[in-house]
């Protein structure tokens, strides 16, 4: 059934790509907030978004500095990035109460965190008000990566390894279970649902869960003819 939902809903059925902690440092003091709202802008050159509310203080402290970090964490950086997104950093050192471990950047201020599975360092280019909240515009300087987790794009081959992403209040998921997708058209354009390839597979996969379900069938059959056996040889 579809329902109708409060306009504010936009933003969390948007929600899921990776969750960015974001760093930021100034006069020597560091800083970091998990920020949903990124977005890629331009590829050449290469430019990201990200929208943050002008209370933080991650906004002034990108303002100051000039620049700002996205760190990108895996599954195993959750409580840290709720627990940063918990508090603001104005009169806190979040970074030292999260026990987050920081390595040095390659060229921005702002530190980066040991453990997330990318890094993106960006030059401020542009501040853009957007009703409430304010897209900072980053010149993508610098990008790193684990190899474990990213090639060219996200591996998704193992859980620890995969991005987090943030579906809204104290909930998160790991990006996972890829999908390989090559679309085929008819003479007349429209879209093929299902490939000769895809429908040969299918009929496959079910001929097989059939036969694993038939062979349980007589293994359970056979067990129960055992057990019944040893009931009647139990000598009390
Ligand atoms: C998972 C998560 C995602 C968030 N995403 C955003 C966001 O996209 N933009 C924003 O302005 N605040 C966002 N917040 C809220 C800030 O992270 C939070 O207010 C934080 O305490 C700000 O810290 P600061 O004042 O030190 O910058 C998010 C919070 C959480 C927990």
């Amino acid at each position: 059934m579809r329902r109708l939902c409060d306009p504010a809903d936009a933003r969390r059925m948007l929600n899921p790509g990776p969750v960015a902690i974001v760093t930021t440092s100034w006069r020597g003091i560091a800083n970091a907030a998990p920020i949903a709202w990124c977005a890629p802008l331009s590829m050449q050159p290469p430019m990201v978004g990200i929208v943050v509310h002008p209370n933080r203080h991650t906004a002034d402290m990108i303002r100051f500095s000039d620049g700002f970090a996205i760190n990108i964490p895996g599954p195993s950086l959750v409580k840290q990035t709720a627990f940063l997104g918990s508090l603001s950093g104005l009169n806190n050192n979040k970074l030292e109460s999260s026990g987050l471990t920081l390595f040095n950047p390659l060229a921005v201020d702002a530190p980066l965190i040991e453990g997330c599975l990318a890094w993106i360092e960006c030059q401020l280019q542009d501040v853009v008000r957007m009703g409430d909240h304010s897209l900072f515009v980053g010149n993508v300087v610098k990008v790193q990566a684990d190899d474990e987790a990213y090639a060219q794009q996200w591996l998704l081959t193992d859980r620890e390894h995969s991005p987090l992403t943030f579906i809204g209040g104290t909930r998160y998921a790991v990006i996972g279970d890829p999908i390989d997708t090559t679309i085929e058209v008819d003479v007349s354009g429209a879209l093929v649902l299902e490939t000769v390839e895809e429908r040969e597979r299918r009929e496959e996969d079910e001929g097989q869960a059939r036969e694993q379900e038939r062979l349980e069938g007589q293994e359970g059959l056979a067990q129960k003819k055992r057990a019944e056996e040893q009931d009647h040889r139990t000598v009390f």
